[in-house]
């Protein structure tokens, strides 16, 4: 499963840089560093050698493919962020069609996932912890997608998005999610297990015991 790193903060995408195999940004991200958005953006393709979201504001089929056609050439890594609406996806089949990756976020419903696939998207953003704040089930919404994908040979890959903790990140590998976008926080804390820490401990003191 492929790690992405979920945010538009240079800081903590050059402190991960070295795990990670891409970067998702959205505007609220992006909001938050109060940098202009093109700087951002050209700035995390140096940072990372891999897909680089950036989401468009647009709502019209025609606007989002003119923001589009602005941001893809900032870098070839850059993938275009595009809302889960009928006018996005008519964004995504003219995107699509000329060679421009999309990831459709704010994707809710398989039958959304569906559609995204359907007009070529390269990523399908469900939002599994924004389900789950409402008490519905995000990661069955994974299961779900993988299980309708499975059946086709859709070119789109499913970026598990909306990650609120490691639970998160360990069952969207154990659905075969493709991708898995984690904010900074998350993926600090999956590396961490309090019987390690222990056993370090242990080891340690255990080793003052030993001669030199
Ligand atoms: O960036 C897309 C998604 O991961 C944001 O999720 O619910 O933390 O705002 P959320």
């Amino acid at each position: 499963m492929k790690l992405f790193i979920d945010t538009a903060n240079g800081s903590e995408i050059r402190e991960m840089a070295w795990l990670v195999d891409g970067v998702t940004t959205n505007p609220s991200l992006v909001a938050k560093e109060k940098r202009p958005f093109r700087d951002i953006i050209a700035e995390i393709c140096t940072l990372v050698d891999g897909p680089v979201s950036a989401e468009v504001i647009g709502l019209e089929t025609d606007e989002m493919v003119a923001e589009a056609k602005e941001l893809a050439p900032i870098h070839e890594n850059v993938v275009i962020k595009i809302p889960m609406t009928e006018a996005g996806m008519k964004a995504v089949k003219i995107l699509t069609s000329e060679g421009i990756r999309t990831n459709v976020t704010l994707v809710f419903s398989a039958n959304q996932a569906m559609l995204a696939a359907k007009c070529g998207a390269a990523y399908v953003s469900p939002f599994v912890g924004r389900i789950d704040d409402m008490g519905g089930d995000g990661m069955g919404l994974i299961a779900e997608i993988q299980e309708c994908y499975q059946h086709y040979a859709f070119p789109t890959e499913i970026l598990v998005a909306s990650i609120r903790h490691p639970r998160h990140l360990l069952d969207a590998a154990l659905i075969g999610a493709d991708v898995a976008t984690v904010p900074y926080g998350v993926l600090k804390k999956a590396f961490n297990h309090p019987l390690t820490d222990l056993g370090i401990s242990r080891f340690l003191k255990d080793w003052e015991g030993v001669p030199r």
